[in-house]
């Protein structure tokens, strides 16, 4: 009997028949997602589940799993909704889809900012809803980015990624993370290592790259935006609770900070009602990695890590080695 997966909601159709041409395939094929009892029992007798950041893999439902699970295949870098020792413990792998999305994602922090700082969408408004009837000398002027200095916290793939692209608009790089890169890429990038607090301080621009963690969960709070230039914008393509939405949201009404570019909120779908009101903010849906070739490739990417493992293959974005040790060493 071949083995089965199932796919928890909607992805690229060229993912859905690498799957079918390998294994068997149970596809929920709406982009609804599934509650988690009803994932626990769709999920029985699979030895995969290619899942998505809706997806929610608490201890609590690992536990559940059926023991002849072997791979939860993420369409996604970020990987904050399964919880990676616990699926360690029940010996289940976990990937996730890293690098095809990097240039993407950072194209789009990089449209934020630009958006955020000319003032983009407020332009079509204006012009949108005709009310725009004359040149002004000082109409919809914004902040200049080149030459501005960035603040980028995590320099990892994606963090570098938005570091090339400002070095194109000349702007003085500062960045901070938990761990320093390595000298050759400070070098090559023109990066500056700096506290958290210097570089809330000094950047125009703060750009978050980091994963969602205990310690990043409110990264960026009121005492965070009171450190940043009243001039500055924020700028999240990472994860909401990064954020602490509604300290932002105040601090945008209250003119602490100037403007914010963000595509990620703290429970999404839903939005902090204050920032649905505000002018000084550029709010998207989540879709940083969102062009047709890069969303293709990942769920292409989970698709062959998925049968990888039911292959009994090391999966190509494995993210806990420890499991695949143990299931080597019991030869399952
Ligand atoms: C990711 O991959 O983690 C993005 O947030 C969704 O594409």
């Amino acid at each position: 009997m071949r083995p089965a997966v199932l796919v928890t909601k909607r992805i690229y159709p060229e993912a859905i028949a690498y799957l079918q041409e390998h294994v068997e395939v149970e596809y929920c094929d709406t982009d609804d997602g599934i509650p988690a009892a009803e994932l626990l029992t769709r999920a029985r007798g699979k030895q995969a589940v290619v899942s998505q950041l809706t997806d929610k893999f608490s201890p609590e439902v690992i536990e559940q799993l059926d023991p002849g699970l072997r791979v939860i295949a993420n369409v996604a870098v970020g990987f904050d909704n399964i919880d990676v020792p616990a699926a360690s413990q029940k010996g289940i792998l976990v990937t996730n889809t890293p690098e095809v999305l990097t240039d993407t994602t950072a194209d789009f922090a990089f449209a934020l900012l630009m958006a955020a700082a000319r003032r983009v969408v407020e332009g079509h408004h204006y012009v949108h809803s005709g009310q725009w009837t004359k040149w002004r000398i000082d109409l919809l002027v914004g902040q200049d980015v080149h030459h501005r200095t960035l603040g980028i916290f995590g320099m990892g793939r994606i963090g570098q990624a938005v570091a090339r692209r400002a070095r194109g608009f000349s702007m003085r790089l500062l960045y901070h993370d938990a761990m320093r890169a390595p000298a050759e890429v400070e070098e090559s990038l023109g990066l500056e290592f700096a506290t958290a607090e210097r570089v809330l301080r000094e950047a125009d621009f703060v750009s978050l790259h980091v994963p969602l963690t205990p310690a990043t969960r409110h990264l960026i709070g009121a005492a965070q935006l009171r450190q940043m230039k009243p001039t500055a914008i924020l700028i999240n393509t990472s994860r909401g609770p990064v954020v602490d939405e509604a300290a932002l949201a105040e601090a945008l009404q209250n003119g602490v900070i100037a403007g914010a570019g963000i595509d990620v909120f703290e429970r999404e779908p839903q939005v902090h009602p204050l920032l649905l009101k505000l002018e000084n903010v550029v709010l998207a849906p989540h879709i940083a990695s969102a062009s047709v070739d890069t969303r293709r490739r990942m769920s292409m990417m989970a698709a062959e890590n998925a049968v990888a493992a039911m292959e009994g293959r090391r999966p190509p974005n494995l993210l806990n080695v420890e499991a695949w040790s143990e299931l080597s060493q019991r030869g399952a």
